[in-house]
């Protein structure tokens, strides 16, 4: 079956979806293509690759790889990792760092900035016609790449307008991650947690600020957390510390409703702002005074006094400002994709930050994790249940019809389902190609 912008729009009503939008094949394929095809997509951070030649691959579609290069001069690059002779993926590691790359197949080789160096045996092509300096015989940048303060995003869209405005007022929260390091830069810091999902990747997307689940769906947990916390000894400060960071996950619906949500076009959202279940998280006195050196009092308080619990940049990437990690989808399939951790050292501050930011990885989004895995189980429940023929659709009503529009963006309360419609109206207008015209919301 093939879906006309027309029978699209019908799956997503003001406050309901229909079941095929998670369970279906072609509209996977659709969404690779008109969405993650569309969207500015997270490719990675630029202090993965500090030093000349080196890379980092990964891929910005589930079929298309990419490679993220420092050249010899330190520029960054987000060349199709694809040779430009009959088209093998090229760099097939990970990361590392290279003079050059070179083909496996028939050795062209090309600079880190993805230009021709070399092609064997070159005098064959003499008199073909064939130019070698043709620029289609290099490694092809994507359509568009940039960098914000260190986090490198990519899209294939050359009409995509710029990173910026495509943020748009969400932006404030990669500048509250960046200001919250006395040196103003966060880098790339623990390694990456990869943790394969078996559902469809915007479930993943949907949990992010669904306020109405972790008192239930973390129920056992924050209990066996506070349990284990009454036991400990006044001097256990370290133990408590760590176990404290559970809790949270078991707030009230009042609290999270006090949090609030912000949605903004494109389908970014967060929630939280003046507070959010991280907000009592004791602040090191070395850390503070490292930030009262470099900003004053007054900005450190405004900087710290901004607190988000999960951002969305819709589609690939969630951050969370206040604990220095973020998370990257990758679809797969329609029912799989591939979440991954980044944690982020603040610069300027002590290790022991780092720390807690690493733990709170290990803790929360590890697959080893011991709420991430919780959340899994929903995903997958819902992936399986959706396969029902009982009933084709799925609400999204919270508090529908008293969202705020304050012009750049929309307010609602913290247990509202805003954050759900602010990503079907992305959804939406990216898949019936509505954005970029007259009509555009
Ligand atoms: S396919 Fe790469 S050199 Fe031939
Ligand atoms: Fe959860």
């Amino acid at each position: 079956m093939t879906y006309s912008n027309e029978a699209i729009g019908k799956l997503v009503e003001p406050a309901r979806l229909h079941r095929n939008i998670y369970t279906k094949e072609e509209i996977f394929e659709l969404e690779m293509e008109r969405i993650w095809g569309k969207a500015w997509i997270f490719i990675g951070h630029d202090s993965q690759i500090p030093n000349p030649g080196d890379y980092y691959t990964t891929n910005i579609t589930h079929k298309i790889p990419v490679v993220m290069t420092r050249d010899r001069k330190g520029e960054v690059h987000v060349l199709h990792n694809r040779c430009a002779h009959k088209g093998a993926k090229l760099v097939d590691t990970s990361c590392g760092n290279a003079r050059a790359f070179r083909c496996c197949y028939h050795g062209w080789t090309f600079s880190t900035d993805g230009s021709l160096l070399k092609i064997p045996n070159e005098k064959g092509y003499d008199n073909t016609g064939f130019d070698v300096k043709d620029p289609m015989n290099n490694m092809q940048k994507v359509a568009q790449f940039e960098n914000y303060r260190g986090f490198v995003f990519a899209t294939l869209d050359a009409n995509a307008p710029d990173l910026k405005t495509w943020m748009g007022g969400a932006l404030d929260v990669f500048d509250n991650l960046c200001d919250r390091a006395p040196e103003g830069e966060v880098e790339a810091a623990g390694g990456v947690l990869r943790y394969e999902h078996d559902c469809n990747w915007k479930l993943f997307l949907e949990n992010l600020n669904d306020t109405m689940h972790p008192m239930v769906t973390h129920q056992s947990v924050v209990q066996a957390a506070e349990d284990y916390i009454a036991t400990l000894p006044a001097d256990a400060v370290s133990q408590r510390a760590e176990a404290e960071i559970i809790p949270p996950f078991g707030a009230s619906f009042e609290e999270f409703e006090n949090t609030g949500i912000t949605g903004f076009k494109y389908g970014h959202h967060y929630d939280g702002g003046k507070s959010s279940i991280h907000s009592n998280y004791s602040v090191l006195p070395a850390y503070e005074d490292a930030m009262i050196a470099a900003y004053g009092e007054e900005r450190t308080k405004e900087i710290f006094s901004f607190n988000t619990h999960n951002t969305l940049y819709y589609p690939s990437v969630t951050i969370k400002s206040a604990v220095q990690n973020i998370r990257v989808v990758r679809p797969v399939s329609v029912n799989k994709c591939i979440v991954e951790t980044w944690s982020f050292r603040l610069k300027g501050a002590p290790e022991e930050i780092l720390q807690r930011t690493l733990l709170y990885s290990r803790l929360i989004n590890s697959s080893a994790s011991m709420v991430g895995p919780d959340d899994l189980e929903g995903y997958m429940r819902i992936q399986d249940g959706l396969e029902s023929t009982g009933s084709d659709w799925i609400e999204m009503a919270r508090q529908f019809g008293s969202d705020k529009d304050e012009g750049d963006r929309i307010v609602g309360g913290g247990t509202s389902d805003l954050d759900m419609r602010t990503q079907y109206t992305a959804w939406r207008n990216y898949m019936t190609e509505a954005y970029g015209t007259e009509g555009e919301l």
